[in-house]
């Protein structure tokens, strides 16, 4: 923490309290409310500009902050046109979210029909706060109810085509911005023949402790890192159960709204407050007055009656919110009610989803009526009907009083992807919202296509995939995502390593997290080790771009070195990009439940400075599809490829029946089946994988890869493992065929591998299409296997098709066929066989399939009545 903006600050970088009790005893009366200029010197800003816009002299506030005119600040704003209307004075009910005391500020306003820039000096870089002041005054040529326009400053969009069309309303906007230029600009854009207009600003320093850059993420659940990444706005700001507070009471010149418009059970609530002189702040420093002042925690809301035997309700708070947006909440708690320590234990749920269970002030805080504040991420997709819902209640535990409370709440909205706080247009003026630059691209290629599916569903398939996924399956597509990876080391210590570094990184909410009783709610991310960034750096080169061997949505994937030799692929993700988070959470929540020879499995990860990157062994041998076409590698031998596909089956079976919840891939494809340098399979990327707890299906939305999607989880949107199966099917006829599942450059009816190898299977002419590299190698009896198998994979409906477990032993089937006919075939230098993989390759092999099979020496008659029983099992699916 940066010392030296409060002297709370310096007390708390003194560890010896006593020496300071008399300067704290001293502090703690300066904070009381009634003493508005001593609160308010607690923090004195480096960087303090105040601007009445068009206005003709300085304007004084009641909370004694003077507002310069832009006009003696010429410098300041860059326009070419000069417009200004004010009147002496309005007399409107501003809207409670306004600051009281601004309201001089609306008595002018300055017009721009033009793009024009305010442009300010930063001598201190860090969060600055941006305020906002807009009222549409009269003018008697412009109408400023008619105005549209946008806010951007050089890297964030702040408002985008906004207007106030009611000329009753002041608005006012608050914005959390980390600025690390010397120069700061605010951009006014009118939307074409429109104007823009703005009646005040404030660019103003934030302390560095007020938003830390991590926090509880209650969906999913874990640590959330990187909030110093994204520009804040704060949309409500709120002191439970007390009075509003003008700027003057805060020390940052914040003010706060009551609650009452946002309780939803007012009746069952009831408010309590104590003197602001009781309340203290922790020795530790954690939580200061600027964090809120002492009268946010002076007044509560808690639970009616709190005595009842059967306390059966929440306190709750609904908010209107953006759902395409993500929301950080700070919520204040002190409590204030409880005589002793330790009675009051309480539940907090955020949009019904539980952000810390069995809250427990006392053993954050040690102490009563000390302030207390928690931060949550709530994802976008946590956000579902246009609110958030804030609520407290009992924890159903034996102890304490059943009661729950709740000081104060900010609701804070993160920046998008397309780094704007309102739509997805980025500074530049381009779409950056979900699927931006592929939609229009597929819909024509999709129809073009002559996919097998109607265009409607296409569509319907864009639209769920423009909600649900920012970056496209084409990129997908691009992307190897090939790292994976080497069975980890020692489980064990890697997680002490991991929770060693966690603390070593602890944010406060790290080392409460370890205190309070709701670690629970953490999930930890118990795999892998962590790797400190510059480990890192140094084994990609600093990230040189000769380094890169994989590109994709969530980011870059560079070939690095470790210090002892060890190759390992780093897969480093864009941390600004939302869905890049979730998938990297997924990756690493998925693959530290699974321990497979076929999946690939993490080494570690980073996120200091809220990076993303995920650590895999490297695969020498890159993606599968590589090996089948669009490289110059040569061909895989018919017997190479079923043992990558039963390595690949394995995985899969393993992921839908061997962990404790059954696990559907989601994005089976040959890009993500990599091989390692013996080339063993290992089913990799599991950014979109879903666990299926039911064992039955998962509705959602559609995900996955065009060319092997499931045509029945496209209609009905329900999930099953049957889906990774009909995936793996497409897989098959790619491996037999060696061509891409999706060909535009052919025919109609060839365009689509899945549709046209059983159009061809039926009509007897498959061998037609067979790898012409390896046609004359393959088995009879192995290759009808084989296709019958992709053939049941490839059921319309997922009931028909046969488990992965069936599939499995259906390839080792055809793989037995395979060799016992190698066996008795003496002819047997085939170009394909004569490949050194594949002979470096012989000895390894047989180790994998020994025990799960008939053994090597088995004839084939043997070897069909073995799999008899199999077969019939496979065929009464
Ligand atoms: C601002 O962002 C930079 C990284 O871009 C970070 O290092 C710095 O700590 C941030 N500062 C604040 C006050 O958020
Ligand atoms: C409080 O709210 C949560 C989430 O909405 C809910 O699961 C819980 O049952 C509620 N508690 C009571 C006592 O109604």
């Amino acid at each position: 923490m940066a010392g030296g903006f409060t002297s709370a600050v310096v007390i708390h970088s003194h560890s010896s309290l006593l020496l300071f009790l008399p300067l704290f005893l001293l502090l703690l009366l300066l904070f009381s409310p009634s003493n508005a200029t001593s609160i308010t010197s607690l923090f004195s800003p480096p960087v303090n500009y105040l601007i009445d816009c068009g206005s003709s002299t300085q304007t004084l506030l009641q909370d004694g902050r003077t507002f310069r005119s832009d006009r003696d600040s010429s410098s300041l704003l860059s326009t070419d046109e000069d417009i200004q209307t004010s009147v002496d004075s309005i007399n409107l009910n501003a809207s409670s979210s306004v600051p009281p005391t601004s309201l001089p500020l609306f008595n002018s306003a300055r017009i721009f029909t033009d793009e024009s820039t305010y442009t300010f000096y930063i001598s201190k870089m860090g969060r600055l706060w941006v305020r906002l002041y807009f009222f549409p005054l009269p003018h008697p040529s412009y109408n400023l109810t008619q105005a549209v326009f946008t806010v951007q400053t050089d890297r964030f969009v702040l408002l985008h085509d906004f207007s106030i069309t009611d000329n009753t309303s002041f608005v006012f906007k608050e914005y959390l911005l980390n600025v690390s230029d010397s120069r700061f600009s605010l951009k006014f854009l009118p939307k074409k023949k429109s104007l823009a207009f703005i009646n005040g600003i404030e660019v103003v320093t934030a302390p560095d402790p007020l938003i830390l850059d991590t926090a509880i993420s209650v969906f999913p659940p874990g640590n959330f890192h990187g909030i110093f990444n994204y520009a804040l706005q704060v949309c409500y700001r709120v002191n439970v159960g007390g009075p509003p507070m003008a700027p003057n009471r805060d020390p940052l010149l914040r003010s706060w709204e009551t609650d009452a418009s946002y309780n939803v059970f007012p009746q069952g609530s009831q408010n309590v407050s104590v003197s602001t002189k009781i309340i203290k702040y922790p020795q530790n420093g954690e939580v200061t007055p600027l964090i809120a002042p002492s009268s946010v925690y002076s007044s509560a809301m808690v639970m009616k009656d709190p005595k009842v035997n059967q306390p059966n309700f929440n306190l709750s708070w609904r908010m209107n919110a953006d759902q395409s947006f993500s929301y950080l909440i700070r919520l204040h708690f002190c409590d204030i009610v409880s005589q002793n320590l330790s009675q009051l234990y309480f539940n907090v749920y955020l949009n019904e989803m539980m952000g810390a269970a069995s809250l427990d002030l006392s053993s954050e805080t040690k102490a009563l009526a000390t302030a207390f504040y928690q931060d949550f991420v709530l994802n976008s997709s946590a956000i579902t009907n246009g609110s958030i819902l804030v609520q407290v209640g009992p924890a159903n535990l034996q102890q304490g009083i059943p009661n729950a409370i709740l000081n104060g709440f900010e609701v804070i909205k993160m920046s998008n992807m397309a780094n704007s706080l309102d739509g997805f247009f980025s500074v530049d003026g381009k779409y950056k919202g979900p699927n931006a630059n592929t939609l229009a691209l597929k819909v024509a290629a999709a129809i073009g296509l002559g996919f097998s599916m109607t265009a409607m569903f296409l569509v319907a398939v864009i639209c769920f995939r423009w909600r649900q996924r920012p970056h496209g399956w084409e990129s997908k597509d691009s992307f190897s995502s090939w790292l994976l990876p080497i069975q980890s080391t020692h489980p064990g210590s890697l997680c002490s390593a991991l929770s060693k570094s966690s603390s070593r990184r602890s944010s406060i909410f790290g080392s409460r997290k370890s205190r309070s009783g709701y670690s629970g709610y953490l999930t930890p991310t118990g795999i892998g080790r962590f790797f400190p960034f510059d480990e890192l750096r140094k084994a990609t080169n600093n990230f040189v771009e000769k380094a890169v061997i994989g590109v994709g949505g969530f980011g870059k994937v560079y070939l690095g070195t470790l210090e002892d030799g060890t190759k390992v692929a780093i897969k480093r993700g864009n941390p600004s990009s939302e869905q890049g988070i979730n998938e990297f959470r997924t990756e690493i929540d998925m693959l530290s439940k699974l321990r497979h020879r076929h999946l690939v499995s993490l080494m570690g990860f980073c996120d200091e400075n809220s990076e993303m990157i995920l650590v895999y062994e490297y695969m020498a041998n890159g993606p599968f599809r590589s090996h089948l076409y669009g490289s110059n590698l040569p061909p895989l031998s018919w017997k190479q490829r079923l043992e990558i596909c039963i390595g690949s089956a394995r995985g899969l079976h393993y992921l839908h029946t061997g962990a404790a919840q059954s696990i559907i891939h989601r994005d089976v494809k040959t890009t993500n089946i990599l091989l390692d340098e013996n080339l063993v399979a290992k089913v990799a990327d599991f950014g979109l994988s879903k666990a299926n707890p039911e064992k039955t299906h998962v509705s959602t939305a559609v995900k996955g890869s065009f060319g092997y999607l499931d045509p029945q989880y496209f209609r009905s949107q329900q999930l099953t493992e049957k889906s990774d199966v009909y995936s793996f099917g497409v897989v098959l006829m790619e491996v037999l065929c060696a061509r891409p599942v999706l060909d535009p450059t052919l025919p109609r009816e060839q365009v689509n591998l899945a549709d046209w190898a059983l159009q061809q299977h039926r009509r007897g002419m498959l061998y037609k299409i067979i790898d012409p590299r390896i046609a004359d190698t393959i088995a009879c009896g192995s290759l009808n296997k084989f296709v019958e198998a992709a053939e049941k994979c490839l059921e319309d409906n997922g009931a028909d098709r046969p488990t992965m477990g069936d599939v499995l032993w259906n390839l080792e089937y055809a793989l037995q066929l395979q060799e016992a006919v190698s066996k008795i075939d003496t002819n047997e230098d085939t170009t394909a066989n004569s490949i050194a993989l594949e002979q470096a390759n012989e000895s390894g092999e047989k180790g994998d399939h020994s025990g799960t099979q008939a053994t090597e020496e088995s004839d084939v008659t043997d070897v069909d009545s073995m799999m008899l029983s199999q077969i019939a099992h496979f065929e009464g699916r």
